[in-house]
């Protein structure tokens, strides 16, 4: 028989758990996270086994909000500004990596990803152990993000050790990616914390990195459903060719949010949705390219991208 894992909201024994080298499902703001201790090698590998995760794909190291900066990496002084301002919160920096961290993170590269989350219940968990997590989305290469401790359970199920249920995640995609190690900053993946965000608090304009496919991992198909997405600009654009899949009997989801913050919140789940109804196409109506606006359509199209 599987042995299904446990959703649990006791934060103690996720604890425990991973300081004896489990790997367990943990919410954050933006996504659930499947988490393991930075140096407990095995662990970190288990995670790119269960995700099929290509091992020179490097993982985000989450740490504590009270924690060292200088201990994991070396923080310019926009670096550090960046993070007094976001962290705890949707930020991902990418910086020169420090000796603590290991080759078995960052694929062996010189930059570490650091984000300090500002779910409470992660900030406990990290409060608990004595290292940081490193912590990718829980879902298998490829597939939608899970914003719920369900999602986790229905992709994962018994390949984790426990999920900790934080309820649904309040942002719904993925943290903003900053790349701080070069002279001129640059968006690597776009999130909730906009470019327009980062100028207004820098005085510096950066690429918000749409349609360019950075961070490694980062592919042009990605967050994909098994069904077809069809993007449309409009509302009427996407009205007309649900009405022509009806005539010919094909199954459809029309996705779309006039909240753009709702939009995040409920996209993984909607399409998701698509592919438990079994639905054909998926109409999605791309919302205004403006702050989450512009991390929505990144993963949109990114989930309608065909694989030849
Ligand atoms: O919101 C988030 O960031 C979520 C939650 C769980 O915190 N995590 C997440 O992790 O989205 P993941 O592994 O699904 O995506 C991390 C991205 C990958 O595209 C990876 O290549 C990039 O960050 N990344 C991590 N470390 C990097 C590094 N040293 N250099 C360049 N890219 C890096
Ligand atoms: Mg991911």
């Amino acid at each position: 028989m599987t042995r299904v894992p446990q959703i649990t909201t006791d934060v103690d024994s996720a604890a425990t758990l991973l300081k004896n080298g489990a790997i367990v499902a943990i919410p954050t703001e933006t996504v659930y996270g499947l988490a393991a201790l930075v140096h407990q090698e095995a662990a970190v590998m288990r995670i790119y086994s269960v995700k099929g995760r290509p091992t020179h794909h490097p993982l985000i190291v989450h740490v504590a909000k009270d924690f060292d900066l200088d201990k994991w990496g070396v923080f310019s002084s926009t670096a550090r500004l960046l993070a007094s301002e976001f962290w705890p919160g949707p930020l991902t920096l990418l910086v020169k990596r420090t000796a603590h961290v290991p080759d078995w993170v960052t694929g062996g590269r010189v930059t570490v990803a650091l984000r300090v989350p500002q779910h409470p219940m992660c900030q406990e968990l990290l409060g608990l152990i004595p290292d940081a997590l490193v912590a990718p989305s829980a879902n298998r290469f490829g597939r939608v993000s899970p914003t719920t401790a369900q999602h986790v359970l229905s992709d994962l199920g018994s390949d984790v050790d426990l999920i900790l249920d934080g309820g649904p995640c309040d942002i719904g995609v993925e943290s903003t990616i900053v790349d701080c190690t070069k002279d001129s900053l640059q968006i690597l993946r776009p999130g909730a914390i906009s470019a327009m965000d980062i100028f207004t608090l820098t005085g510096r304009t950066l690429s918000d990195g749409i349609g360019e496919s950075r961070a490694p991992g980062m592919m042009l198909s990605h967050y994909s459903p098994t069904a077809i997405v069809e993007l449309y600009e409009s509302q009427d654009e996407a009205l007309l060719r649900a009405s022509q899949l009806s005539e010919m009997g094909t199954t459809y989801q029309h996705l779309y949010f006039e909240n753009v913050n709702e939009y995040a919140l409920r996209l993984y789940d909607e399409l998701r949705m698509a592919d438990i109804k079994g639905v054909k196409i998926v109409l999605a109506v791309l919302p205004e390219p403006t702050g989450i606006g512009i991390a929505l359509r990144d993963r949109l199209k990114k989930a309608s991208h065909r694989q030849s």
